[in-house]
């Protein structure tokens, strides 16, 4: 129950698929809110939240991977080949850019002077010096970066949803994902 097997994703798995899911959509949204902000000090103490809730997304996804690669993935012999490989490929994608967005964010911090707390409490050593200019150049590709995230998510929720209503989940992948008891 708690272990994925070659059926279903384990307990665990879900638990780590839609928390990380609801974290990520948050960042995503209040980023982009972030970029068309004027500084102010509202929005300094909204960028210090956007900065606590980056790093428990890369916690999370690192303890979500350990978890990933000690347990079997649900086959997926039944799903035509085309399906498999453009999952994948997102699958992969999602978590290089959940992985490279917050590693981007922690240098965007320290070229800005800043340092990075975990959770906003442990705070790291600098491995970057302040560099202003650099800043600016980052600060743009952490938000071309989070549009490129958006766009691979809007492609898996449209192949999840496809699964789920059009396909009549004939493979059995939504509900392999989903908390549903399987019938
Ligand atoms: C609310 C919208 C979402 C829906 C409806 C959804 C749906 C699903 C479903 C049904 C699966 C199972 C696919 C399978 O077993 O082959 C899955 C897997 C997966 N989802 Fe989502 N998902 C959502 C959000 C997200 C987000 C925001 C991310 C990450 C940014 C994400 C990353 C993944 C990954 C990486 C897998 C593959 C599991 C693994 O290999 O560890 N999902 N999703
Ligand atoms: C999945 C994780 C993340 C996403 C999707 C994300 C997304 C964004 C977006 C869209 C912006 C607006 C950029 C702009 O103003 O053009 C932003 C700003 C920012 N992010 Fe992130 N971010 C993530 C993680 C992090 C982490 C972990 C940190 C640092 C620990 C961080 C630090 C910052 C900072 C300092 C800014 C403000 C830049 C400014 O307005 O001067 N981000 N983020």
């Amino acid at each position: 129950m708690y272990k994925s097997d070659h059926n279903s994703w384990g307990l665990i798995a879900k638990i780590f698929h839609w928390g990380v899911a609801v974290f990520v959509i948050m960042q995503m949204s209040f980023g982009i809110n972030l970029h068309f902000m004027e500084f102010s000090p509202f929005k300094g103490m909204l960028i210090n939240n956007h900065k606590i809730f980056g790093t428990a997304i890369l916690l999370l996804v690192i303890l979500r991977l350990g978890w990933r690669f000690s347990n079997p993935k649900p086959s997926n012999k039944e799903v035509p080949m085309i399906h498999r490989i453009a999952s994948g490929v997102i699958h992969v994608l999602l978590y290089l850019l959940i992985i490279w967005l917050p590693i981007q964010g922690m240098l965007l911090t320290w070229t800005g002077g800043y340092d990075v707390a975990i959770l906003g409490l442990f705070t790291l050593p600098r491995l970057i010096g302040e560099n202003l200019a650099f800043y600016e150049e980052l600060k743009g590709f952490h938000y071309t970066s989070t549009l490129i995230l958006l766009f691979t998510f809007l492609i898996h929720l449209a192949g999840g949803l496809y699964h789920r209503y059009i396909d009549g989940d004939k493979y059995g992948i939504w509900k392999r994902m989903s908390f549903k008891k399987r019938s």
